[in-house]
């Protein structure tokens, strides 16, 4: 029996559905996004298969010839986004931005093969080529040096945006004086108060221009864009998606693969280390140039559990924070450590919930056993959906939906842990 409020998510994923891509949300987010439609398409999962397989279809449609899969598709223009395709000047067809974003796609893939059938195994094997394709652009663009950690050349290639890890990393970015007049079209649509500031937005145009001029030459970002930092949420969904790929490498016997893939597990063992700030005692993030760590806990270093990294020790560690952390907001888990002076419980990642973050975060604590900390995230989400509806984060001392309203990835969390199916078992 589904509730009303599945009807309404299963409505709210119709509604965005562009007609084989999913937009996150409509006018604030008016294409394809990476790994919003990886999340849309385990939402599409629960009551239509193969349109959930098209939806990663069409996202691994936009892969560069290098192997990325873009953070956003511009599969038609339109002025209610800024900066479009003529600020990114991808040269793909079609056009796209260019940097990736966490890749949770090959952990959704396995998702859907360990749920389903034959049919399931077919498209997945259609796509595993290019699903190795991405993971070996990611650690040899994003760790040209092989040292097990992959850095991210702009803060929205994490998927956290304006979080505060980026500060270290933004406060070090010096604005051209030619970066030119530009007209932001997201503070027209949501309160200027939960957005980015006017100095942010011109750093984050900074390393676009950079990234333009040199055509997108990755290994040339890594190595001397004015952005390089090492982010817990990245490296932690690509070891777990590294995993998975290995995981599915088995299945459909591509047995060439799987050296390659043990490699990248191997070295990201100890390359997760360097994200461990023994000042914190916690996984933070990392400014690859000076070596400066963020002194800040964030919903992604919570992650540890979900790609298993780290000893037993730190996983202790994590824990404690969690709780420490849970038992200062009413509903957890903040994208910013409560504590800290630069959290803000309603600014875009310096603070609120996101529901696709925690039901990453609850994976990997049921996964490590903590089973009553997991228990308590999902019931927060749960509570935030039922009292809110389908926003796109939360504020996590009120409870208060923000940003857009009816949001396909909060859609699909809630579709995936509410209707009892396999897929919310595995979570
Ligand atoms: C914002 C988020 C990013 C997400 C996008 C579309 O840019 O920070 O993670 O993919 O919105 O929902």
């Amino acid at each position: 029996m589904r509730s009303s409020l599945d009807e309404e998510a299963i409505g709210i994923l119709k509604a965005n559905d562009r007609g084989g891509f999913t937009v996150p949300t409509a006018r604030l987010y008016p294409y394809q996004w990476n790994w919003d439609s990886a999340f849309a398409a385990l939402g599409f999962a629960e009551f239509d298969r193969d349109r959930a397989w098209r939806e990663i279809e069409t996202l691994f449609e936009a892969q560069w010839p290098d192997g990325m899969v873009p953070h956003i598709v511009f599969r038609q223009n339109d002025p209610d986004y800024f900066p479009g395709p003529a600020i990114w000047q991808s040269n793909t067809e079609p056009p796209s931005s260019g940097h990736s974003q966490p890749p949770v796609t090959a952990s959704i893939v396995l998702r859907l093969v360990e749920s389903g059938g034959t049919a399931d195994i077919e498209r997945a094997r259609a796509l595993f080529d290019r699903m190795l394709a991405f993971h070996r652009w990611f650690h040899a663009m994003r760790d040209p040096e092989d040292t097990g950690l992959v850095g991210i050349i702009h803060p929205w290639e994490s998927g956290r945006d304006n979080c505060p890890d980026w500060d270290i990393g933004m406060d070090r970015i010096v604005v051209p004086d030619d970066l030119g007049p530009y007209q932001r079209r997201d503070t027209e649509h949501i309160d200027p108060a939960e957005r980015p500031s006017a100095e942010q937005y011109d750093r984050y145009l900074t390393i676009i221009k950079f990234g333009r001029e040199c055509g997108w030459d990755h290994v040339e970002m890594a190595r001397n864009g004015p952005f390089y930092m090492g982010d817990p949420g990245v490296q932690f969904i690509l070891m777990r998606a590294d995993r998975d790929l290995l995981r599915l490498a088995e299945l459909l016997g591509e047995r060439s693969a799987q050296s390659e893939i043990a490699h990248w597990l191997e070295r990201a063992r100890d390359g997760c280390q360097l994200l461990w700030n023994p000042a914190v005692n916690a996984f933070c993030a990392r400014d690859l140039r000076t070596r400066e760590f963020s002194d800040g806990i964030t919903s992604a270093s919570m992650l540890a559990f979900y790609a298993g990294a780290g000893s037993d020790e730190q996983r202790d560690a994590m824990a404690a924070h969690a709780r420490r952390i849970l038992d200062d907001v009413e509903f957890g888990f903040p994208s910013f450590d409560p504590t800290h002076p630069r959290f803000e419980s309603k600014r875009y990642w310096r603070g609120p919930v996101w529901a696709i973050i925690n039901f990453l975060i609850v994976d990997g604590l049921n996964n490590a056993g903590e089973t009553e900390l997991a228990d308590r995230i999902k019931a927060d989400t749960r509570r935030l959906i039922e009292t809110a509806g389908f926003y796109e984060y939360f504020d996590p001392r009120t409870g208060e939906g923000l940003g857009g309203a009816d949001f396909t990835w909060t859609a699909a969390v809630h579709l995936v842990w509410g209707s009892g199916s396999t897929n919310s078992q595995a979570a």
